[in-house]
Parts: C-alpha cells; sequence; structure tokens
C-alpha cells in the first residue's frame, strides 16, 4: 500500500481551509522554517480512499474477536462518542471563563462523586492523560505528604514483580527508590516477604488486584494493614478495575490512593496513542496534595480552586474533558446495577474461555480467574517449537486479534487474554474450537506455524529488523 506521502500529487491545490483569521505571531527570523513544509497533495476524495484502505489493512474491535481486552480495546459503546460529540461539549475552548462552562464544571464533580462511589475515595482528579501518568500524580502526592509530616526518610515505594512495568518506573520518576518483592507461587503477595521488606524507610506500596495474571489477592486487607503499620501508604494500580467495579472497592481494600484506566475501563480506546485519562482517586487525608484547578460545586455554581498543599499542575488545563464525557454517559448509562453487571460478565466470560483452554493449554496461575488469564506456550513450544509469537501470529488467519503476548513477564512463553463483558458465548465458543484446532495443528507440525499469518494484507513481518533497525519517517527525495 502507498504511503500518503506517495499518493500525492505536488502543485495539486485544495482549498479546504479558509484564509487564516488568527494574527501573525512574532517568531523570530532565526527560529523560523528555512525550508517549505512539506505535506501531501490530495483531493479529499483520494484523502478518504487512503484512510479507507488503511482501515481495511488493519483489524480491530469491529472485525472479529479481540481478547487483547480492556487493556487496549474493548467494545465502547457508540452512544458514548455521540455525546461527547455534542456542540456544547466538543466546542467548549479551556480558556474560557469559567461561568460559561458550568456544564463541563458539573461533568467534571458528578464523574467525581461516581467514581468516589464505585472505589471508596473522597475525591478524584482528572488531570493525568494516562494510567502512568495518574501513577505519577499519585506517587508525588504521596511524596508531599510525607515531606508535610516530616517524614523525609520515607524514600522507598515496594512493587511486586508481577506489576506492570509503569510501576516501577513512575516509582523512579517520582525519586523514589523502588524495592521490588517477589510473587508466591499463586502470582500474589507473600506476606513474610512484605512484613520483611517494610520499615522506617517505607513511603508505600503499589499494588494491581487483581493481579496482572488475573488473581484477586485473598490477603488483601493483611497487605495493606502491613504498609500501614509501617507508616507507609497504599497506593491502587485501578488498571485492572473491569471486574470488580460495583463490587469491591479499593478504598475498602485499605488503599488511600488509586489510579484508574479510565480509558480502558470506561469506555475509551487505549490503543493507538490517542488521548487517554488516568484519573487519580484519593481518601480524606490526601485530598488538599490534589493537583491544581480542583472543581468544587457551592449552590449549584462551579468553581475550580487549588487545593492546600497541591503538587500542582501536572498537565495543561483540566485533562482529556472528552473522554470524560464518554466516561459519564458510560456511567449513566448503565447505572449502578449495569456496572455490576459488567464486571460480573467479564469474569464470566474470562473463566468460560479459560476452561474451555485448559484442555489443551497450560494455565500456569490456578482454576479460576477474574477478568483475565494467562496461558504459557513453554511446554507446547519445547515439543512443537511453537512459540508464543507463532500461535498469536496464527490466530489472525482465524479472523481473531491476538491477545497480550509475553506479558507478565513472570510467566515464560505468555499469552495473557481478556474476552471482555461484551463477547458472545458463541462467540467465545468460536474462539476456543480455534485455539484447540491450533494446538492439534502445532503438535502435527510445528513448521509451517513460522510462516503465519498468511491470509492478511501484511505477512510476517521482521520484528527483530523492525525493532533493531526502526524506519520510522518518511525521508523524502
Ligand atoms: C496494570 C497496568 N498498570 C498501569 C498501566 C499503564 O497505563 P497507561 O498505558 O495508560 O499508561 C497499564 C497499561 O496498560 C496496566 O495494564
Amino acid at each position: 500500500m502507498k504511503l500518503v506521502f506517495e499518493r500525492s500529487i505536488p502543485g495539486y491545490e485544495t482549498d479546504w481551509l479558509g484564509a487564516s483569521d488568527v494574527p501573525g505571531s512574532a517568531i523570530p527570523e532565526n527560529l523560523r522554517r528555512q525550508t517549505d513544509l512539506h505535506l501531501p497533495e490530495l483531493s479529499q476524495n483520494e484523502l478518504s480512499r487512503h484512510y479507507t484502505q488503511l482501515a481495511k489493512e488493519s483489524f480491530g474491535v469491529n472485525d472479529g474477536f479481540y481478547p487483547l481486552g480492556s487493556c487496549t480495546m474493548k467494545y465502547n459503546p457508540k452512544v458514548n462518542d455521540e455525546v461527547a460529540g455534542l456542540e456544547g461539549f466538543k466546542e467548549i475552548h479551556p480558556l474560557q471563563p469559567v461561568e460559561t462552562i458550568q456544564g463541563a464544571l458539573e461533568v467534571m464533580t458528578t464523574a467525581e462523586s461516581w467514581l468516589s462511589e464505585i472505589n471508596g475515595m473522597d475525591a478524584f482528579t482528572f488531570q493525568p492523560a494516562a494510567g502512568a501518568h495518574g501513577e505519577l500524580t499519585a506517587l508525588l502526592m504521596i511524596k508531599a505528604y510525607h515531606e508535610l509530616n516530616g517524614d523525609h526518610h520515607r524514600t522507598k515505594i515496594i512493587v511486586p514483580d508481577s506489576a506492570h512495568g509503569t510501576n516501577p518506573a513512575s516509582s523512579a520518576m517520582a525519586g523514589f527508590e523502588t524495592v521490588n518483592i517477589p510473587s508466591d507461587e499463586f502470582g500474589c503477595v507473600d506476606l513474610e516477604t512484605l512484613k520483611a521488606a517494610v520499615g522506617p524507610d517505607t513511603a508505600g506500596l503499589m499494588l494491581t488486584n487483581p493481579n496482572t495474571v488475573g488473581i484477586f489477592d485473598p490477603n488483601i486487607t493483611e497487605i495493606t494493614k502491613i504498609v500501614h503499620d509501617a507508616g507507609g501508604l497504599n497506593y491502587y494500580d485501578g488498571a485492572n478495575l473491569n471486574p470488580i467495579m460495583g463490587i469491591v472497592r479499593p478504598g475498602d481494600m485499605g488503599f488511600d490512593v488509586v489510579h484508574l484506566n479510565i480509558h480502558k475501563t470506561f469506555s475509551t480506546p487505549h490503543g493507538g496513542g490517542g488521548p487517554g485519562m488516568g484519573p487519580v482517586g484519593c481518601k480524606a487525608i490526601l485530598k488538599d496534595f490534589l493537583p491544581d484547578y480542583y472543581p468544587v460545586e457551592t449552590n449549584g455554581t462551579w468553581a475550580f480552586t487549588t487545593p492546600k498543599h497541591t503538587i500542582g499542575q501536572v498537565k495543561g488545563f483540566y485533562g482529556h474533558f472528552s473522554i470524560l464525557t464518554r466516561a459519564l454517559t458510560y456511567l449513566l448509562t448503565l447505572g449502578g446495577d449495569g456496572i455490576t453487571a459488567s464486571a460480573k460478565a467479564a469474569v464470566l466470560n474470562a473463566n468460560y474461555l479459560l476452561h474451555g483452554l485448559k484442555e489443551k493449554y497450560q494455565v500456569p496461575y490456578g482454576d479460576h480467574c477474574m477478568h483475565e488469564f494467562v496461558i504459557s506456550l513453554s511446554q507446547l513450544k519445547k515439543q512443537t517449537g511453537v512459540s508464543a509469537l507463532d500461535m498469536a501470529k496464527a490466530l489472525l488467519d482465524y479472523q481473531m486479534h491476538p491477545p497480550t503476548m509475553y506479558f507478565p513477564l513472570i510467566v515464560p512463553e505468555a499469552l495473557m487474554l481478556e474476552p471482555t463483558e461484551t463477547e458472545s458465548k458463541q462467540t467465545l465458543d468460536e474462539a476456543i474450537q480455534i485455539f484447540l484446532d491450533l494446538y492439534d495443528q502445532a503438535m502435527e507440525n510445528g513448521e509451517v506455524f513460522h510462516e503465519y499469518p498468511l491470509t492478511t494484507p501484511v505477512g510476517r513481518v521482521d520484528e527483530v529488523g523492525a525493532a533493531r533497525n526502526p524506519q520510522i519517517r518518511y525521508l523524502f527525495d
């Protein structure tokens, strides 16, 4: 397929944009571009064909089963996009006077009260732009809290080895030392290891529950108590909130602060590098440390306030507002019972899939899972040479998107599956059959798997070459 630059016809005039009505800026001469800007020159219909072709060459949640799950892409009801596109939401500008954006502030405080209720928290900020950004924000709040209390020696954050890679990275970015603790044989936190790790230098613990192998830690309240008793705070990585929302609350498990991947759980796709939102919720003890621009309502009037010990702004303006309108639409259309039902369906679907695959595949962590589970192809690879990557590519020939590969790192040849709440039993049955057939095929002839996929517009790509020698920009003649 041609790149948009290769479709370009030099000199092709387009006049879609009117003349600029913004006064020219005073950029100094030496900072101005010296050469022409290379922009593709295409008619509207050529451009439209280009994007349609691109869409046809990729595989999305609208094409077929997508067990990568909420981690990247779950089906999001279209009404949420429609509401986000309403003129009153879409056309507002962050520099508008606050009295003209009262409705937008009401959206924020309403979403705050729903999310606080679901999480057992007292307040939320919507500024962070993604999960990892929420982690950093929450850790900076924890840091500011300890510093205000004179606890300057609390410099360590405990992170289990099953954690998402962003957890230790955020801890380092916030200036903490990360203490990595190994998981037990169930992928959960080992209490004795945790007790040995905490001390007067503990600032906090970062934990996702259910964890990245899809297990709900049965010792959760004991874990958070151990950290509290040592004077630390508990941080909940809410990227896996999907199976517990409306059922149990991080606040009741003993967490003091959470981030949500609202762009996963509450109805905006995570993939594609588009704008995300990682709201941070906290208990009252941390409320004064929230980022600046905290909206509050007094007698029907909304205003932005500055929390007393704010860590400052973590992003320009007020966060990716259109994501919040989608999330609030999702919450309001589902309602309390619908949210609980969604969580239960996510868990039911994952367990159904797990039990179907268990017939032939290795499931390293137990008989039951929450919203996702991990299979390991290490045995199959030893017997047939078929790796997790080969299997993932083979699925594409059966109109199924590959699951997450090689994560979590504690499982060799891992495939992590998350069907989500919206898939039907028929789809899950088909998926199970495809997996079982592929297993038999691997046993018969593993060699062919190294060539898969055979029917997609782009076949097996040289992934090592792409990683070692990336060509990520177009070189003009
Ligand atoms: C468990 C967990 N924590 C944190 C993150 C980071 O979120 P984000 O990718 O939005 O930065 C993810 C992302 O997928 C995750 O799965």
